[in-house]
């Protein structure tokens, strides 16, 4: 077999079938993919835990059964191991009414055991090993600088590769299994010195603190999936890459990665490259992007309402990418002093908050009082990916409002800024 790229003794070996059809199969995958972005070598993945974005058993993805089932068949596995994005239902916590659950068990998600059972057997790390957030400390699947990953989930890619500084391309579905069985990915794009540098400066000149999800947005609409070097957010994130400003970075980057197609950002004085590199990172001939509070809000105005005319939010997400510790304490905290606030006991909307397996569990651990607060108010806690749960048939239709720009993207639902969702979880306003 001819191949464009340069390629080892060992891995002409593993495409001659040294190691099994299966394997030369999947090898030969990522070669071919790795060509057609013209990439001239494999390279090791050096972070070895992997990340599936692939998460849900749709019936109807007969070839990834049978993908998998060929894997499992020729004993091949992930031996690092890998989380994956989280599952599309639980029943316990975001309920629907009996006819849709016995759509979505039955038909929408059928496979959906079979299919656990099938990333048990190639990899998967554990039970819990079901969020988007696999990075955060509580998950434990962080990336460190310099790290070549074989990830697809375009949030956590964009985070490794921005906020950690580790490597990595925005792969699909399945790839992103195959880079973590045989160990190498094609090198290219986000793996080069050069395809990490920038070419588009943003200048953020807002009077407050932008909304990370809306200034995510806009840069990720304007830049698409080009990378931006970002002046001006250090007045309000300042110097120190805490806890508070990874869970900015995280939500703003979901939003570029989603309204655009975004795999890397810097931003001055704060990530990682950028603390190290500037402005040497930056294209003679970037282009020149100014967000003032003006263009912040035209942004947000141009997020089409999909909802039925006169519809009010029947169901409440936040959370998507899950919240990080910090993040769910303080939504916990807010919702129950907002209901409070308005004479109330319960929320006035149906309200799902969303975080990996991990945090809910130390969150239930530490905070223990709080989170029975937050239920009596009738709002819950669950593990679920909201898209998932929401981009379907059955539940499209529902008035949906979610402080994520990528669920809005993806689906019906209707974006509010975070003070506003508050104000409707709580029946301040309808
Ligand atoms: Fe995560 Fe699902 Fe949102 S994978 S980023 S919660 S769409």
């Amino acid at each position: 077999m001819e191949y464009k790229m340069q390629l080892t003794d060992a891995q002409r070996a593993i495409l001659e079938g040294s190691e099994g059809e299966v394997k030369a199969k999947v090898l030969e995958t990522l070669v071919r993919f790795g060509e057609i972005f013209g990439a001239e070598k494999l390279v090791p993945v050096t972070h070895k835990e992997g990340h599936l974005v692939t998460s849900f058993g749709i019936g109807l993805l007969k070839p990834l059964f049978r993908t998998m089932d060929e894997l499992i068949g020729a004993g091949l596995k992930a031996e690092g191991g890998f989380t994956v994005d989280p599952r599309p239902i639980d029943y316990e916590n975001v309920r629907c009414n009996p006819l849709f659950k016995l759509i979505f068990s039955k038909i929408m998600y059928s496979k959906q055991a079979d299919y656990e059972r099938q990333l048990s057997k190639v990899g998967l790390s554990d039970a819990d090993a079901f969020s988007c957030t696999c990075y955060l400390k509580e998950m434990g699947n962080r990336p460190g600088k310099g790290d070549v990953l074989s990830w697809a989930e375009s949030s956590a890619v964009v985070f490794a590769n921005s906020v950690l500084g580790a490597r990595c391309n925005r792969n699909s579905g399945m790839l992103d299994l195959f880079g973590s069985i045989v160990g190498y990915v094609p090198y290219f794009g986000l793996l080069t010195d050069e395809g990490r540098k920038a070419t588009w400066k943003v200048y953020v000149n807002t009077s407050v603190k932008p909304e990370a999800q809306i200034l995510g947005s806009a840069i990720g609409m304007k830049v698409m999936e080009e990378v931006p070097y970002v002046y001006g957010l250090n007045k309000w994130l300042g110097e120190e890459l805490n806890d508070e400003n990874e869970a900015y970075l995280k939500n703003f980057g979901a939003a570029t990665a989603s309204n655009g197609a975004v795999g890397l950002y810097h931003i001055d004085k704060l990530t990682p490259e950028a603390r190290e590199s500037g402005e040497a990172l930056i294209t003679p001939d970037a282009k020149t992007y100014v967000i003032d509070d003006e263009e912040l809000e035209r942004v947000y105005k141009s997020y089409p309402v999909m909802w039925k005319e006169g519809a009010k939010a029947k169901l409440v997400f936040i959370g998507c990418p899950h919240l990080s510790y910090n993040e769910l304490t303080l939504w916990a905290e807010n919702i129950v002093e907002a209901v409070g606030r308005q004479g109330r006991k319960k929320v006035a909307v149906r309200t799902v908050l969303t975080a990996s397996p991990a945090v809910v569990k130390r969150f239930e651990s530490e905070n223990a009082e709080l989170k029975e607060k937050l239920y009596l108010t009738g709002a819950r806690i669950s593990s679920i990916c909201p898209l998932m749960y929401t981009n379907n048939p059955l539940t499209k239709l529902q008035a949906i409002a979610t402080n994520s720009n990528k669920l809005r993207t993806y689906s019906a639902a209707r974006y509010y800024k975070d003070e506003e969702i508050l104000k409707i979880l709580s029946g301040e306003v309808q």
